[in-house]
Order: structure tokens, then sequence, then C-alpha cells
């Protein structure tokens, strides 16, 4: 096992998390310049079809133009910068600026003024089109990136790009969209999403369905990271309980099995979870032909740097996304997309049978096609009023409190375990950045 201290070889400081500084730099230097996933492929399949990303100070439309292909561009007006479109998703032949009505063309064009005339210098198309944006797509996200000169994609997400590949994240259906506004810098968010010692403690409830003592952790480049967790099996740190849990009773029966053959036998649970997978595969609407045995039975999580954590399994997954409020460092937000394969009929699937272990917190009704997107304050999660499920409102409840003792003059630096090396992997890369802005120095933490 690789030790947290082999790779962080900067200390992980408490200042970071609330520095305007450091929000400064992480501006310029990795919203401004990294990959950002920013919206779902299937919020922009028609002509018309925009969606709005907000990140820190900076917004930037996506929209699919009659063209038919997808264009991404600043969210400011040419003529005085006026904010074109608010944040989210929707559909319009024309983008009209809400000031002095110029329009624009979905491919980022200027389609005309008012009183043109009255511009001595003309109306040039070039100087005047939306100032655009990079943008790829990948497992059916759409990534943008605000430098011209950034390397492909591809190249950023590297390894990950075969890892991700044998499942069907492109064909799943969002399910649940729900943004919350939390008490905390990002990266406490991020943090707390790369590592599994805290689960134990702060969500009991794991131990009926993953084994987190069993989770293998991968380090990537670029600061992204990978976690495999066992799944469909109890924690191996307990006895093995005599009865399959409620959990793993559901997804037996899920796979038409009787969970009482299981009585005294909780330990083979896995193993004919994957035989009815693989002999089911194709009949019951899912085709599981591209993943291992070790894969129908895993929940995997992918960060990807900075700000990402895709936590899946065969057949869904959460997107999370976490960003910088744009003027107070303590703050951010949570974007959470829930992600559903259906089962598919010409499979012999039931649409209606999902069978996933990245449930939705049940409350959202599609409108028109789609979920709407729930904004919330993570006051409302505290009280009840709502929920991203069980887990991560557990998680959300502490955060706060992680932020206010990270600032305060009493907490220096993390002191981290080999269960958190993912954390120390993301700060070993946040650690490039501020380095090379001077802030390490500034800070007396150089290694
Ligand atoms: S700022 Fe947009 S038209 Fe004037
Ligand atoms: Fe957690």
């Amino acid at each position: 096992m690789i030790k947290a201290t082999e790779v962080a070889t900067v200390p992980v400081d408490g200042t970071r998390y609330h520095d305007r500084r450091h929000a400064r730099v992480e501006s310029d230097h990795i919203w401004r310049k990294t990959w950002l996933l920013a919206a779902l492929a299937s919020d922009l399949e028609t002509p018309n079809g925009t969606v709005t990303f907000d990140v820190g100070h900076d917004s930037i439309i996506i929209a699919r133009a009659k063209d038919g292909a997808l264009y991404a561009y600043h969210n400011a007006c040419t003529h005085r910068g006026t904010r074109l479109l608010e944040e989210g998703v929707g559909s319009t032949p024309l983008i009209t600026c809400p000031y002095h009505a110029w329009c624009f063309k979905l491919d980022g064009s200027l389609r005309g003024a008012p009183d043109p005339d009255s511009f001595a210098e003309g109306l040039p198309a070039d100087r005047l089109r939306l100032k655009p944006v990079r943008l790829e797509t990948w497992q059916g996200f759409v990534f943008v990136n605000m430098d011209p000169e950034a390397e492909p994609l591809s190249g950023f997400l590297g390894k990950l790009v075969e890892r991700a590949a044998p499942y069907q994240i492109a064909k799943m259906d969002l399910i649940e969209d729900q943004t919350v506004s939390v008490g905390c810098n990002w990266k406490a968010m991020i943090d707390n999403f790369s590592e599994l010692y805290h689960v134990d403690h702060i969500h009991p409830q794991h131990k009926r369905f993953v084994d987190c003592p069993s989770a293998t952790d991968e380090l990537f480049e670029n600061g992204h990271t990978g976690l495999y967790v066992p799944g469909f099996v109890t924690d191996s740190r307990y006895p093995v309980p005599d009865k399959p849990t409620d959990y793993q009773e559901m997804q037996l029966t899920a796979l038409g099995i009787d969970a009482s053959e299981f009585v005294g036998r909780v330990a083979e649970i896995p193993a004919a979870i994957t035989r009815a997978k693989r002999e089911q595969s194709g009949s019951n609407g899912y085709d599981y032909s591209a993943l291992s045995d070790e894969q129908l039975t895993t929940v995997f999580q992918y960060n990807l740097f900075p700000n990402i954590i895709l936590s899946g399994s065969p057949e869904g997954l959460w997107m999370m996304r976490s960003r910088p409020h744009p003027d107070d460092p303590s703050k951010s937000y949570l974007d959470k997309w829930t992600l559903q394969l259906s089962p598919d009929p010409a499979l012999g699937g039931n649409p209606e049978h999902k069978q996933t272990m990245h449930a939705a917190s049940g409350n959202s009704e599609a409108v028109d096609g789609r979920v709407p997107r729930d904004c919330f304050g993570h006051e409302d999660i505290l009280s009840g009023n709502k929920s991203m499920t069980e887990t991560i409102d557990q998680d959300i409840s502490l955060l706060a409190r992680v932020q206010a003792g990270a600032r305060s003059s009493g907490f220096d630096r993390a002191w981290l375990s080999d269960q958190e090396i993912r954390v120390a992997h993301f700060h070993d890369a946040l650690n490039e950045t501020y380095r090379a802005a001077g802030l390490l120095e500034e800070m007396n933490l150089s290694a």
C-alpha cells in the first residue's frame, strides 16, 4: 500500500480552505485552465437546447445550434458584458441580451443589434461573437475548458478513459437533479469523497451492503483517483450475520433469488449475484458482456480533478460536482445527478424494474420529459426538509463543522492516514498549482 506521506510532500494546511489568495489562484489556474464537466449531453440533444454552467465568476453557455453542432462560449454579452442566460437547462432559437437586446445565434455569432448605424466602428462579426470555449464530450458528459491551449480531454483524463469504458454511463437516464449550497470550501467536499476512513463512524448503514475495509485505491496522473469497493457483502470488520441484511435481501429478490436460501450462507451472496447477473445478461434488460465478474458486484468511484466524483455500479451512477462560491471561499455548491440504466425492453427488460445501488432520494417527477433541478441549502437537509439520500445527507450535515474547525487559529494542518491517500493525491495536484503561483513559498509550506 502506498503511504499518504509518500504522496503529499507538502502539508495540507487549514489556510487553503478559506484564504482568498488560494481562491484567486484556483480561479486563474484551475477553473480557467482545466477541463470541467459542464453538462449532460442528453440535455443538448435537440437544436435550440442550451445549458448554462456557472463556476466561480465564470459562466459558460453550451448550445446545440441549428446546424446540429455543439458550441460553448462565455455567458457575457460582447456589448457591455451582461450575463445573457440564467444558470440551468433551457431551449431557445436565439439568445437576446436582456439589456439592449443584442441578439446572438446559438453558434455564438452576433445576429444583430438595435441601431447598428450608431456604432462608429461598425459591428465587426469576428470581434463581437461570444467568446468561444473549448468543448468535448465523454461518456455522455459535456466538458468545457476556458484555456484555448489546453491538451485534449482524453489526454487529461488519461487512464480513466479505459477504466470507465466497460460501463454504459452514456446510456443512463437522469432521474434526479439536485444542488445544495454548503458552508464549506469546495475542496472540503472533495476531501470528504476521497476517503472511506469516516464511513464506519458516520455511515453505519454501509456495513450492511459494502465492505469498505477491503476497498482498493488507485492514483492517476493529473490528480485523478479511483476507488473500488466490494458490494453485496457485509463489512469484513464485523462478524458475518446469520441472515442476509435488508439490502442484500432486496438485491437478491430483484434478481429473482429467494433470500431465505442464504440463511447461514451470507458470505456466498456476492458469488450468487455475479452468477445470476451473468446468466441473466442479455435477457433481463441489462448487457453485462463488457464487464468482468468483479465489476458486476463492485462499486467504483472515479474522482476527476479538480471537482467531479463519479460513484457508480453497472446499473447506476451519482455524478457529484463541487463548485466554488464566486465570492466566499468558505462556501460552495454540490450538484448531484442521479443517473440510472433502464432495463432495455429489446433485451427482455422492463424499464420499471431498475436494479441499482445508486438510488435517488425519491422525490423527482419529470416535467416535459426532464426532472427539474432542485436547489436548496444545507439547512434544508439538517431540518429533514430535503434529502440527497441518507449517506450524502450524513456527509453534508458535517461539512460546515469541518470548515469552521479548519478555519480556527487552533488548526494548522491535516494529519493524514494511509486510508486518506486519495486526499493526499488531490492536494498534491493542487500544490503544483499553488507552488507555480508562489503561494507555498509565501506560506512557508515548500517541501
Ligand atoms: S449589454 Fe448586452 S446588449 Fe447591451
Ligand atoms: Fe461519507
